[in-house]
């Protein structure tokens, strides 16, 4: 199945990712960035993070765990359990032949999904201590996870604090396994027509993608 990868910005030390259900800071070049890696992706979030948002972000398709229902639209999707969200995610990403979906917060989310995360771009803000309810509290040790790249960013006029993004990618990889079925009885818009699915998806190499998102990283902030 595709890569679960988590973006998320934390303060650094004090790990903090939210406070009264909005961003504690203003970063314009962090939220190019993230606007970039979700583009045309599957994105999946907890209803808190949906309501903070606003509205639904357009091209992509917003996934949304909650336990009330949510009504659907073209972009917004339902998921009433965790294993529904992952379903839909795997689905909409073979359709497109995406290599990757998103997994976006809260604190809850990233916490559910953690297991299945193989890939994350970490932001971490130089604010000092602030006040939050929400955290991203896990560490990356590195017999787990490696540093394959890392960029510091100034304060600037966009950007309220300064800060860094890393790109940490899990040393021993999770892999998930469908059986085509569960797409055909879960499903029923699933044509069945998976030859062509694996095929676009063998094609669009993750290191391909990986490639392109890190060159963005690069070339962001002049
Ligand atoms: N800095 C960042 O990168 C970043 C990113 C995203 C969010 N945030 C911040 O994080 C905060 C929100 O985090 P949060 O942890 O409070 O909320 P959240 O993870 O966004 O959403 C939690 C909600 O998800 C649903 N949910 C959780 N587990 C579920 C399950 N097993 N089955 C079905 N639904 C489930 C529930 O919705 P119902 O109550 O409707 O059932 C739950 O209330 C906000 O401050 C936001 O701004 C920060």
């Amino acid at each position: 199945m595709p890569s679960a990868v988590s973006v998320v910005a934390r303060s650094y030390p004090d790990r903090i990712i939210g406070i009264d259900n909005t961003l504690p800071w203003r970063l314009g070049t962090d939220l190019k960035n993230f606007k970039a890696l979700t583009q045309g992706n599957a994105i999946v979030m907890g209803r808190k993070t949906f309501e903070s948002l606003g509205r639904p972000l357009p091209n992509r398709l917003n996934i949304v765990l909650s336990r009330e229902k949510i009504a659907d639209t073209d972009n917004v999707k339902w998921a009433q359990d965790p294993e529904t969200a992952l379903l839909l995610a795997d689905f909409y990403s073979i359709c497109k032949g995406n290599k990757q979906f998103f997994v976006i917060g809260g604190e809850k989310v990233y916490s559910i999904f953690d297991d299945y995360i193989n890939k994350i771009f970490l932001t971490e803000v130089f604010c000092g201590p602030i006040n939050g309810d929400a955290k991203f509290d896990f560490d990356f040790p590195v017999d787990e996870w490696f540093y394959r790249f890392e960029k510091e960013f100034p304060k600037s006029p966009v950007d309220e604090f300064p800060f860094r993004i890393s790109y940490m990618v899990r040393r021993k990889q999770k892999h998930r396994d469908r059986m085509i079925s569960e797409f055909k009885t879960r499903n029923p818009l699933f044509d069945g027509n998976w030859e062509l699915y694996t095929q676009e998806l063998s094609q669009k190499a993750e290191q391909e993608v990986e490639y392109a998102q890190l060159s963005f990283i690069e070339r962001l902030g002049g």
